[in-house]
């Protein structure tokens, strides 16, 4: 930054133009500021000396002097040397204006000049604000995204001053954002964003001098976006460990982020954790927070990612025909992260590929596998596998291959089965008939069975409980003295996964299938 420049107390003047004209006299413009001796010159194109000079300001003679005259009284400001020119003892401003001085040379010869004398000062006490939310240690005023900011400058110059405002940021700059004649200059920028932050000089000219003096004030615009932290979580080249990536962009200055509980925040807007995934478990809650300028502590923001072993879910039990196709179907959608998700084969757990035998396909969450051209070899264990980084479960999906006659074994059965029924039903009616009035059954069995889907209901009769008294516990009787009707229930085996679940080995699993959401324990990196 520039400063006001001392003015030089001994004979400082600019010799601007400085012209002969005609019958032997120049003229000369000088520059001076308040206080300064100034020596205005006279004849200075010979080397003789005046006997007499003479010189007159605007027409008024203001001094005069010379070897035939008598010596000027002390004190006097304005003094005719003894080479004839005029020497200003204390440049006062009211002292510019045009200067003539007559000499009389020997040999009665005589001589004219004229000196254009300007005085000018400053630009002095320059000072430029910028009024905004805070300011640094180092100057450096700092607003709000959305905040308003009031710039001033002031100065002093003589004669005459052009004060101006300019800017110069990242993206553009402007040399004249606002200017004035007067002392001062202020102006106010509402709304400020991003790209109103850069240097702002105010730049002060004395427009007779030309001199300039410039003062500048860096202006930062803090601003945090709406938004959250985002965590997300990538494999590595090493696949003992996961990175956990906590990113938050579009902030400035850079937030500060840390993963866990301990630690130190790091100014960063992307930190990646590399954690071993021994230390990983079902139900652990990783949680990044962040840190800025803008976000007072209660509203800290984060992101998390709570851990979740992978949860294969499907058919566990598959009847297929011979010759024919038949699909296996398997969902998982509670890993967290993601689970890798393959079909294997046997006890060995063979992987299997795409063929003409396979066809392995997705469709979102579910993973199929076909089988083509099923024979008897095709009949045993299949496994959906799902791993994740730091749990492995398997679904176990048993194919059952029925012979294509056995169709027809089983439409004769079926006949067999269904004459059965009929004759049943023809007995029960009638027993059911005859023994109507002791018959009970209330709405609550109708809701029963809708609730209890699955399962199979053996209706007994109250006339038949002694064939059952010693095995099933009896009920006693209800308030509105009609009969209990037992009932048995037996399990089959069902298609959701708590059944695939207990049908399931899981060789490398242990008794953790309750995914309980214990508060978890944040990884120590
Ligand atoms: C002042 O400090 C801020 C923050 O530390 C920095 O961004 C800026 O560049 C500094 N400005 C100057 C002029 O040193
Ligand atoms: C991961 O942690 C386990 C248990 O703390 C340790 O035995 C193993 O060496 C670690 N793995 C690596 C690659 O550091
Ligand atoms: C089906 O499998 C049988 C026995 O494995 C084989 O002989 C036959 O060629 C196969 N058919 C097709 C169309 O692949």
């Amino acid at each position: 930054m520039n400063t006001v420049a001392t003015v030089a107390l001994l004979g400082v003047f600019l010799t601007a133009t400085a012209a002969v004209s005609g019958n032997g006299s120049t003229e000369t413009l000088m520059t001076a500021n308040p206080g300064d001796i100034a020596v205005l010159p006279c004849y200075t194109v010979g080397n003789e000396t005046p006997s007499l000079t003479t010189w007159t300001k605007d027409g008024r003679e203001v001094s005069s002097g010379g070897v035939s005259a008598s010596p000027p009284p002390a004190g006097q400001r304005l003094v005719v040397l003894h080479d004839g020119s005029l020497n200003i003892i204390g440049v006062l401003t009211g002292d510019e204006g045009s200067y003539l001085c007559s000499s009389i040379l020997p040999v009665n010869r005589s001589f004219q000049a004229r000196v254009l004398l300007q005085v000018t000062s400053g630009p002095d006490e320059v000072s430029a604000s910028i009024s905004a939310n805070s300011v640094l240690h180092n100057g450096t005023v700092v607003a709000y995204r959305g905040s308003s900011v009031t710039l001033n400058c002031s100065a002093f110059s003589y004669p005459s001053q052009q004060l101006s405002w300019a800017f110069k940021g990242a993206s553009y700059s402007n040399d004249t954002l606002a200017s004035t004649s007067e002392s001062s200059l202020g102006f106010k920028m509402e709304n400020v964003q991003p790209s109103t932050q850069g240097v702002y000089t105010c730049m002060a000219l004395n427009t007779v001098s030309n001199k300039s003096v410039s003062k500048s004030t860096e202006l930062l615009v803090y601003y945090v976006p709406g938004t959250h932290p985002d965590c997300r979580w990538e494999p590595t080249q090493d696949p003992s460990y996961v990175h956990f990536i906590c990113s938050w962009f579009g902030l400035y200055p850079t937030p500060k982020l840390l993963w866990g509980k301990d630690g130190a925040f790091q100014e960063t807007d992307r930190l990646t954790a590399k954690v071993n995934r021994s230390l990983l478990s079902d139900g652990q809650i990783l949680t990044c927070k962040a840190q800025h300028q803008l976000l007072n502590l209660q509203e800290e923001k984060s992101c998390s990612f709570t851990l979740m072993s992978p949860y294969p879910v499907g058919d566990p039990l598959v009847t297929a025909l011979e010759a024919t196709s038949i699909t296996l179907t398997c969902s998982e959608t509670t890993s967290s992260p993601p689970a890798n998700t393959t079909w294997r084969r046997g006890l060995q757990q063979d992987s299997i590929v795409t063929g003409s035998k396979y066809v392995l396909s997705e469709d979102g969450p579910t993973f199929k596998l076909t089988i083509f051209n099923i024979s008897k070899d095709d009949e045993g264990v299949y496994f959906c596998r799902s791993e994740n980084p730091f749990a492995v479960r398997e679904l176990e999906v048993y194919l059952t291959v029925k012979a294509a006659s056995s169709a027809y074994t089983g439409a004769i059965i079926g006949v067999f089965i269904a004459a059965l029924i009929v004759g049943s039903a023809i007995i029960v009616t009638k027993t059911l008939y005859s023994s109507r009035h002791r018959i009970c059954l209330g709405g609550g069995f109708g809701q029963m069975m809708e609730e209890e889907n699955g399962d199979v209901l053996s209706l007994v009769d109250s006339d038949d409980e002694q064939i059952f008294q010693d095995t099933v516990p009896q009920l006693p009787p209800l308030t509105n003295g009609c009969h209990t009707t037992l009932v048995q229930i037996h399990r089959i085996p069902s298609s959701d996964h708590e059944d695939a679940e207990s049908s399931d080995t899981r060789p490398q699993q242990q008794e953790d299938t309750e995914q309980t959401q214990e508060p978890a324990d944040l990884v120590k990196f």
